[in-house]
């Protein structure tokens, strides 16, 4: 089973940037945990970080043909990005959002999500465990949209 893991704008800055937020993990040592967890899970990930709203949006149309669930951060686009929740409708690819922090134990415009409501489910605040979570739930989430 293949899986694609988006992360979205400023994440290459992990580990330097606002670490009491983020943790002091840099994007490198996420991403393998990540592979890790992804191995021992027996699933193909291929992980992508872009700070270009048009790069995930083009990763994942091409998700299509290459994967079987995405796994995103959108990141700050959470918020605001029309255009990432239109793409995840229009793949129907199941998703599950992943957010390092709490968002809603943030800044009340980190509340909402626009990417949230396409995606099978949201695992906020967690760290990097989110996203080895994420992989976990992935062949079940799969099994489920085959059914
Ligand atoms: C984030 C939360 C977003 O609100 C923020 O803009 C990010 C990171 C997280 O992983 O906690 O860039 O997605």
């Amino acid at each position: 089973m293949n899986v694609l893991v988006i992360h979205g704008p400023n994440l290459n800055l992990l580990g330097v940037r606002e670490p009491k937020v983020y943790g002091s993990r840099t994007l490198e040592e996420i991403n393998a945990m990540i592979r890790q967890e992804a191995a021992a899970l027996g699933l193909e990930v291929r992980i992508l970080q872009t700070n270009h709203e048009g790069e995930i949006i083009e990763a994942i149309h091409s998700a299509v043909e290459r994967a079987e669930v995405i796994i995103i951060n959108p990141a700050g686009f959470t918020h605001t990005s029309v255009a990432i929740r239109d793409a995840l409708a229009a793949v129907r690819l199941p998703a599950i959002e992943v957010h390092l922090s709490n968002i809603f134990a943030r800044e009340q415009f980190r509340h909402s999500s626009l990417t949230a409501p396409v995606c099978a489910g949201v695992i906020t605040g967690f760290g990097v465990h989110g996203y080895l979570a994420a992989l976990r739930l992935a062949p079940t989430l799969a099994k489920l949209v085959d059914t």
